[in-house]
């Protein structure tokens, strides 16, 4: 299990915190004041979403524009047709921590 950690007044509403590990690359968002991880990777040509964008609860990856929910991974529109991968979120005071099971 990995757990990367970062401070809660570091994720803010509509925009993405990304934190890294050797094996993994999360984003991190707030999206009606629920805190919501997933993995850095866009399940059509595995791209970051670094530069995406949020709409509604959903990324939209820059490159081809694939939209997914943020909170379930679920890919909402072509190109992509598999879902990204979503972590659970701690809150420990004012830490965040994100699980990653192995
Ligand atoms: S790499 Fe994300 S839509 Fe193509």
């Amino acid at each position: 299990m990995i757990e990367l950690r970062c401070q809660k007044s570091e994720i803010k509403e509509g925009k993405i915190k990304t934190l890294f590990s050797r094996d993994f690359q999360v984003c991190l968002t707030s999206f009606n004041s629920e805190i919501l991880a997933f993995e850095d990777v866009c399940s059509h040509d595995g791209e970051s979403f670094d530069g995406g964008t949020i709409e509604n609860g959903c990324i939209v990856c820059p490159r081809h524009m694939a939209k997914f929910d943020m909170k379930t991974g679920k890919a909402l529109c072509m190109p992509a047709v598999e879902d990204i991968n979503i972590f659970p979120v701690k809150t420990v005071g004012e830490e965040i921590i994100v699980v990653i099971e192995d």
